[in-house]
């Protein structure tokens, strides 16, 4: 695993975006074949978003090649809901680039068939080829989409009900009450996300520092669902020093020495 330490989210974010756009270029100077790309909302993204569609109007990246394909979505909120993940990813990212339309993948939290919309969106994900790289945030327990603790670590994708706690976290959004917060949703599973060539994590804010010193420094668990990127090969996680905070300090000084060492 690589850890990626930047002394706050707006250089982690920038770190993260020119990343995402080496690799979209570095496809598709090789190959036809489109970019495949798993992608997540909350918070955390918004900058690196944002510094894409810099990118894009700049006419230094463009996603008329990319496919994607979003890690979750709420069970039973209408899509034009402001707080569905659909419209999210419209005001945040779809609708400021050029990724065509049906190369946009997001769950349908209202299909009428949920085990069958999650099975689809597997087989989907297989059609085009599976991915070249997952985004994702983590929540405060360390969970990695909506793969909550006791997830399993071989999951695929699914309806899952949210805990206490992370409807709480994310009533933020709702009035601040929890209970308008869907207490289900679907979600790819932790499996889905390990099946990516690369996956990117990225982690702000001192109230991710537990999580990331368990993703990185504990055990593999299913208790911290993110903790599963310690069997990936190729696993990255971008995060601030206030999330970084909980780490030990020759952990801390591990990864900055190897960053160092590669870019020397
Ligand atoms: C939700 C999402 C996760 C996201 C997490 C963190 O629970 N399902 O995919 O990573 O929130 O959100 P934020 O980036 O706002 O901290």
């Amino acid at each position: 695993m690589k850890v990626i330490i930047r002394k706050n989210s707006a250089e982690s974010s920038l770190w993260t975006a020119r990343y995402i756009a080496a690799r979209i270029k570095e496809k598709a100077a090789r190959t036809d074949e489109p970019f495949v790309i798993g992608l997540c909302t909350g918070s955390t993204p918004i900058e690196t978003y944002a510094e894409l569609i810099r990118m894009v109007k700049a006419g230094e990246l463009s996603f008329k090649n990319v496919i994607s394909f979003n890690m979750d979505e709420y069970v039973g909120l209408p899509v034009d809901h402001p707080e569905s993940y659909h419209s999210f990813m419209h005001k945040y990212l779809f609708d400021q680039i050029d990724e065509p339309a049906e190369n946009i993948h997001i769950l349908d939290g209202n299909a009428p068939d949920p085990v069958k919309e999650c099975a689809d969106y597997e087989a989907a994900i297989v059609k085009a080829g599976g991915f070249d790289l997952f985004l994702g945030g983590i929540g405060e327990d360390g969970h990695i989409a909506f793969n909550e603790p006791f997830s399993s670590l071989q999951s695929r994708t699914r309806v899952v009900t949210l805990t206490q706690d992370t409807r709480e976290v994310n009533s933020r959004f709702f009035d601040n009450d929890p209970s308008k917060v869907p207490a289900q949703a679907m979600s790819v599973g932790v499996a889905t996300v390990l099946g990516a060539k690369e996956v990117v994590i990225m982690a702000y804010g001192s109230k991710k520092a537990r999580a990331i010193a368990a993703a990185i420094e504990g055990p593999l668990s299913h208790y911290c669902t993110v903790s599963a990127l310690q069997n990936h090969p190729a696993g990255i996680i971008v995060c601030d020093e206030a999330a970084a905070g909980e780490l030990k300090v020759n952990s801390y000084r591990y990864f900055k020495a190897v960053e160092a060492a590669e870019n020397a």
